[in-house]
């Protein structure tokens, strides 16, 4: 009898090729911005291995998740109060366009994760090949972070960009971030400009910041079960 595997393992087969393979773009005495994530997972523990092995890196987590992690596998940590002066940083992503746009936040890290992607001179995006779409948007919600104080009145401000926004939640309880805020997951149609949107988002009050990445994505590896293609941006200048 034949069993197709199921989806979620070709799609598991493609987040591990790309973290895997994004290892090899790491040089001795790197600083690195440590994303969040299942396919930034494979990411680390091959990373793991190769500071086990000798390899000099140092890293700074987007997540207490990841910054659990790294320790565990021995990444040294730079402390979060210096300038870091990151080479790299290296994340995942909910869904990446032609462009190298992106939409993120499905983990609820956004506001660190743009934080440290805008300190890299270098920003590699990690996919499987699910992640592709030809425009950002609809079917995925569009996440948003904003303060718990008057969460309900950015909520309203939001819905003019949607549909009426959903506050994520965990256990029955208000989602927290990391940094003690809330997400508010926006029904968007396909976002024909990516750009504004970012930008006219961050402006309504309570907003922290928003899941969209535009004009960040320095390299992209898409992981597929056959291996992964790399594909540069070099339109992005830092
Ligand atoms: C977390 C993120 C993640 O990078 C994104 O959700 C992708 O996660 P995964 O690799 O588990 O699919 O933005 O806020």
């Amino acid at each position: 009898m034949t069993i197709s595997a199921p989806v979620h393992n070709l799609q598991e087969i493609g987040k591990r090729a790309a973290g895997e393979a994004a290892v090899d773009l790491i040089h001795d005495g790197a600083r690195v911005g440590l994303g969040t994530g299942s396919t930034v997972k494979y990411f680390l523990l091959a990373l793991g291995e190769r500071v086990k092995a000798g390899l000099h890196v140092h890293g700074v987590p987007t997540s207490r998740e990841t910054a659990e992690l790294a320790k565990r596998l021995h990444i040294p940590l730079l402390p979060e109060e210096e300038e870091w002066n990151l080479d790299v940083a290296v994340d995942g992503a909910d869904q990446v366009d032609p462009q190298f746009q992106l939409m993120k936040g499905g983990g609820g890290a956004l506001l660190r994760e743009k934080i440290v992607a805008a300190a890299a001179r270098r920003f590699i995006v990690l996919v499987d090949h699910t992640k592709c779409v030809r425009v950002l948007g609809k079917p995925m919600p569009l996440p948003v972070e904003v303060t718990p104080f008057g969460w309900v009145q950015s909520a309203k401000h939001l819905q003019a960009f949607g549909g009426p926004p959903r506050l994520r939640t965990r256990a029955g309880t208000m989602f927290q971030t990391d940094g003690g805020n809330a997400v508010l997951d926006v029904p968007v149609d396909e976002i024909e400009d990516p750009a504004d949107l970012e930008v006219r988002l961050n402006r309504i009050p309570g907003v922290v910041e928003n899941g969209l990445f535009v004009n960040r994505t320095s390299t992209l590896i898409i992981g597929t079960p056959d291996g992964v293609e790399i594909q540069h941006d070099s339109s992005v200048a830092r």
